[in-house]
């Protein structure tokens, strides 16, 4: 729940703004205050009365509006909020944010604000794509900015791509995590490895697995929004990062271990990624030819380093490792037998032989040192929420 929470709530323009009424009514509902600032484009998309009448509140539209500034004036507007969302975030005011400017109330409000900021960007898919909106992004997220989204999807213009903002509901998870509950893992920094690794036979061809990296994403959010500073290294995944975490992205299991190694000293390790056990024991510089009449060629595999068990090992080892079985027979005893082998702290083992990976639902089994705890079935948000306490519990 959001009850006391004070959220300013900035609509840019873009088709995608009547969304921004949809969250409003879910922030109220969960019991927030919404002030509500709209820029003269978000204005073109929805109207300053329906926006008011949703938020219960004032619509601020003008910085030398008189009434404004002599109620509340647009400082301390800026700095009432608990959290500033800008819902879509336009490639317009992102560009105004990265750069600095303040030529109209919600810019100026971004600039003077002392509070954190979640935005959620909706764009066509060049202008999300393009170099400037890319270095954009990159700037803000360095400063601290929250990200939620964009989606990859339909839009407007009749084109599908990367872009799309991210549904209300997202939206509005992504300020619960931000803002609602205890955090326990707040000043902690945890390392959640996420994703397949890809291991390159020539340019165009790979070795991959079928890890989806929900379970790996989900755990990463769930931390965050227990107040840790996470850093996810991602193999190649379809998922957007999810909101409040630093996402490294990587393709190979030798990129993999390198960004986890920078990413140390860490308080706690998640080794979720679906690491390839092996690569090509040599990566060829042009695209392997077919020719007609002669046998394939060979594909000689070389071990890939083992994250989990360096991590454990590491001279700057967090004080929990954690790391996954994915097994198909003996799920339990392999379990055991690897948590021994790994040097890892904690395994979570899951029964992968129906449609776990990639699908929605996980039942898996928790061995420490203890002994082993056999969760139910559960979607993988919740598996992650779980673990998650139990990491808050084990660091307390
Ligand atoms: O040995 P196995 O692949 O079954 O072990 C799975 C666990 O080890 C997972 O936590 C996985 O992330 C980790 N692992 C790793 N590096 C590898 C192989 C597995 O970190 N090269």
């Amino acid at each position: 729940m959001l009850s006391e929470k004070r959220i300013l709530l900035i609509v840019s323009g873009s088709v995608a703004a009547f969304k921004a009424l949809a969250l409003t009514r879910l922030l109220r509902k969960a019991g927030a205050r919404v002030t509500p600032v709209l820029t003269s484009g978000g204005a073109r998309f929805v109207t300053p009365h329906a926006l008011q009448a949703i938020a219960g509140e004032a619509v601020h539209q003008d910085l030398w509006s008189l009434t404004t500034e002599a109620e509340i004036g647009h400082i301390r507007l800026a700095r009432l909020p608990d959290l500033v969302v800008v819902a879509p975030a336009s490639a317009d005011l992102l560009a105004k944010m990265a750069h600095g400017l303040a030529d109209d109330l919600a810019t100026t409000l971004l600039l003077a604000t002392d509070r954190p900021v979640l935005v959620a960007p909706a764009m066509n898919w060049a202008m999300w794509a393009h170099p400037a909106t890319r270095a954009n992004m990159a700037l803000l997220r360095a400063r601290g900015v929250h990200v939620v989204g964009p989606e990859d999807g339909a839009m407007a213009e009749a084109e599908s791509g990367p872009g799309r903002l991210s549904e209300p509901e997202q939206i509005f998870a992504a300020i619960e995590s931000l803002l609602a509950g205890p955090r326990p893992l707040a000043g902690r920094h945890v390392l959640v490895t996420s994703g397949p690794t890809h291991e390159p036979i020539d340019p165009v061809r790979y070795i991959a697995n079928r890890s989806s990296g929900r379970q790996g994403h989900a755990i990463a959010a769930a931390l965050a929004a227990l107040g840790a500073r996470v850093t996810l290294v991602s193999g190649p995944v379809t998922l957007p990062d999810p909101p409040g975490v630093t996402a490294v992205h990587v393709e190979s299991a030798r990129e993999m271990l390198a960004a986890c190694e920078a990413a140390l000293p860490a308080d706690a390790a998640i080794c979720a990624a679906a690491v390839a056990d092996w690569r090509t024991a040599s990566e060829a510089g042009q695209k392997l030819k077919k020719v007609p009449g002669e046998a394939p060629p060979p594909l000689a595999l070389a071990l890939n380093p083992d994250i989990l068990a360096t991590l454990s090992a590491h001279a700057a080892r967090p004080r929990l490792v954690v790391g996954f079985a994915a097994e198909t027979e003996n799920v339990v005893p392999n379990a055991v037998a690897k948590r021994q082998r790994k040097g890892c702290d904690w395994i979570v083992a899951n029964d992968v032989s129906g449609d776990v990976m990639g699908g929605s639902e996980n039942a898996v089994h928790l061995v420490t040192a203890a002994g082993v705890e056999d969760w139910p079935r559960l979607p993988k948000e919740e598996v992650a929420r779980r673990l998650a306490a139990r990491v808050a519990e084990a660091l307390s």
